[in-house]
């Protein structure tokens, strides 16, 4: 991948653009996610929680392709976003599902210390769910050496967030940063990024 938009992103902006959808990723986010994309171990698994219209998806596809041994499972709860994701022309191992991310991780269960099963090597917690709720079951979700990645942890310029919504981000970012499974960082990249890989 190189410094152009890919091809994936592209199309997702554009269907971002005609329907009006401002959540999508920024593009310093889109390229980390990339970037730790390519590293996801072979046969690996990426979860996004908050598919949106499919940008942020894009940007792990693009940086997993050409390779095809990897999974991206992507959950968004509302059908329209869900569907308008979907008309993308994504590669075979992309997964887009229309549901709640709760659900998805309660059904997935987390990873099985024991069995060595299930879980997910890179995950975007990019939605309510699995970030302001349910953080613990992401937290479980994640494989050993797996990488979970949160942004839009500052204010966009000229935004100023409700209390509630504050307390909620301070509240992420604190477990994230002192979670005894996690080695975590905060970086000023983009939207404002905390990075956390798990023991
Ligand atoms: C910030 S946007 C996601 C942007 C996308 N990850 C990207 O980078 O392009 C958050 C999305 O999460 C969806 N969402 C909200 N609650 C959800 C839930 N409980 N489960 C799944 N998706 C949810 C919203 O409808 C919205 O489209």
């Amino acid at each position: 991948m190189n410094s152009e938009t890919p091809r994936l992103v592209g199309a997702a902006l554009e269907r971002a653009r005609t329907s009006g959808f401002e959540y999508s990723c920024d593009p310093a986010v889109g390229r980390l996610l990339a970037t730790l994309a390519a590293a996801v171990p072979e046969n690996g698994r990426v979860l996004e929680l908050g598919t949106g219209v499919g940008v942020g998806t894009a940007w792990l596809v693009s940086g997993l392709l050409p390779r095809t041994d990897a999974t991206v499972t992507s959950v968004e709860s509302d059908p329209g976003r869900g569907a308008a994701a979907a008309s993308g022309d994504w590669p075979g191992f992309v997964d887009l599902r229309v549901g709640d991310g709760i659900d998805l991780l309660a059904a997935e269960g987390g990873y099985d210390l024991v069995a060595a099963e299930g879980g997910y090597d890179l995950v975007f917690a990019d939605c309510v769910a699995g970030k302001h709720v349910g953080l613990d079951r992401t937290i479980a979700a994640l494989r050993p050496r797996g990488v979970l990645v949160v942004d839009d942890m500052v204010p966009a310029p000229g935004v100023t967030w409700d209390e509630g919504f504050a307390v909620r981000q301070e509240g992420v970012r604190r477990t994230l940063l002192s979670h005894e499974r996690l080695v975590a960082l905060e970086l000023a990249h983009g939207s404002g990024v905390i990075l956390a890989t798990a023991r």
